[in-house]
């Protein structure tokens, strides 16, 4: 997915290279040459069309966001509670359950931290802020038993990089 994801960044992104291109050729003409009066009839009906297109995509992609009760689930989720500090992680539950909802309950005793939570290829699953004074909660469910790690997100000092709580997720 990720792979897939950043090909297609790239290819929007040479697209967008191509038609800049484009614009900056057409810049040097004259202007009656460079709009044919009938393109000016497709403006705003493409307006109005990218609009659309563009809250329907935010919509969809944010609708499965992790920072709010999941309303598709109606498991009771577990808590678990995960406290930062320079430079250690207390998660007091580090065995978890599969196919459950979690809620992780993220907060700092001393300067900010980000809470990272990656899987054994070392992909980011989900992620949010760790921060004194303040409770963050993300939500995620394990679809595949083994071992995940917590790691730092947000430089800390000096033994930032040592941050890591191992988590085990047994079906
Ligand atoms: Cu804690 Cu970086």
């Amino acid at each position: 997915m990720q792979e897939f994801l950043w090909l297609l960044t790239l290819s929007l992104v040479a697209l967008l290279a191509v038609i800049f291109v484009a614009v900056i050729r057409q810049a040097a003409m004259p202007a009656a040459a460079a709009v044919p009066a009938r393109s000016g009839r497709y403006r705003q009906p493409l307006f109005w069309g990218l609009i659309i297109v563009g809250v329907a995509v935010t919509y969809g992609t944010l609708v499965p966001w992790p920072y709010s009760p999941d309303p598709r689930t109606t498991d009771t989720p577990l808590r678990v509670n995960a406290i930062s500090e320079q430079w250690s992680w207390s998660v007091d539950h580090t065995e978890l359950p599969l196919n459950k909802p979690i809620v992780f309950f993220v907060t700092s005793r001393d300067v900010n931290h980000g809470f990272g939570l990656y899987d054994s290829d070392r992909r980011l699953l989900t992620q949010v802020q760790a921060m004194p004074g303040y409770v963050n909660k993300v939500h995620y469910t394990f679809t595949k038993p083994g071992q995940y790690r917590v790691l730092c997100l947000e430089y800390c000092g000096l033994i930032h990089h040592d941050m890591i709580a191992e988590l085990t997720v047994k079906p």
